[in-house]
């Protein structure tokens, strides 16, 4: 049984791609086989992975198989990385909305298609763009569990309010269930101003009952991991508070595994 996790918010900056990282790694740390899917045609997770020849490279992409998805199987597009395996962003990723609109044929529906070729991942985290198209549904479809990364900024409330309206959306429509799993406000620098701290009790309050809402910090050992190409459970990671967190985020999915 294959657990799918969206990582989406469409507000860029909010680090998807830093938890989509540390999440994959830390559930790569406790022994379990995962895939992060890089879905952003920006693909910050490719190239943070060292995979920027594969962001570049000829076809066939992820942009291929979402095109064609019963054409392609995931394990034929898949790269190692000492952590865990990915499946990369390619640049041509800037044209499949066009193509998944122009093409008419369930276009929000060919990553979940795609994903019926996985075979052997406990986890597969895909990393969603910055933005609520046509990508950002097929992740919210194929995989049906969502985690949130929020900022401690108002702007994140508004931001929010899209996202939940257009996940009603699709569960009316295409007749799923899509599950938050989690809300993880990210890159939080103490000491927090009073904004910052009424946010964090607005998600805290928000989400209460709903799912846990976990708080990462800003630092610099993040940053230096993702430099490095890997995540703070990498092999030469420097050790660091938020290792903590982030087990405790892999912790809840595996505790609500079953649930699906
Ligand atoms: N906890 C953190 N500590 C330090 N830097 C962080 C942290 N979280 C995110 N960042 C940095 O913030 C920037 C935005 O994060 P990113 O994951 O790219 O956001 P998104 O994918 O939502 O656009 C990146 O440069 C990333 O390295
Ligand atoms: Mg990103």
């Amino acid at each position: 049984m294959t657990s799918t996790i969206g990582i989406t918010n469409q507000k860029g900056g909010v680090a998807k791609s830093t938890n989509t990282i540390n999440i994959a790694g830390a559930l790569a740390d406790k022994g379990y086989n995962v895939l992060a899917v890089d879905t952003d045609p920006q693909g910050y997770l490719t190239n943070k992975l060292g995979l920027e020849n594969k962001y570049k490279a000829d076809p066939p992409s992820l942009f291929d198989a979402l095109k064609e998805p019963t054409e392609y199987q995931i394990a034929d597009l898949v790269d190692n990385h000492p952590e865990f395996d990915v499946l990369s962003s390619n640049v041509d990723m800037f044209r499949i909305e066009q193509e998944l609109i122009a093409s008419g044929w369930r276009p929000r529906e060919r990553l979940q298609m795609l994903f019926k070729t996985l075979e052997g991942y406990d986890y597969v985290l895909v990393d969603a763009p910055p933005s609520l198209g046509p990508i950002n549904d097929n992740v919210l479809l194929a995989c049906q569990n969502i985690i949130v990364p929020v900022e401690a900024d108002e702007t994140s409330i508004l931001a929010l309010e899209h996202l939940l309206n257009q996940i009603e959306t699709l569960e009316k429509r295409y007749e799923v269930n899509i599950s938050e799993r989690a809300v993880v406000i990210s890159n939080v620098n103490y000491p927090v101003d009073n904004e910052q701290s009424d946010m964090i009790a607005w998600f805290n309050d928000t989400f209460e009952g709903r799912c846990p809402v976990f708080e990462v910090r800003h630092r610099a050992a993040i940053k230096r991991s993702l430099g490095a190409g890997g995540s703070i459970f990498g092999e030469n990671a420097e050790d660091n508070d938020m290792v903590d967190v982030y087990n405790q985020i892999a912790s809840e999915l595996e505790v609500t595994a079953d649930g699906r």
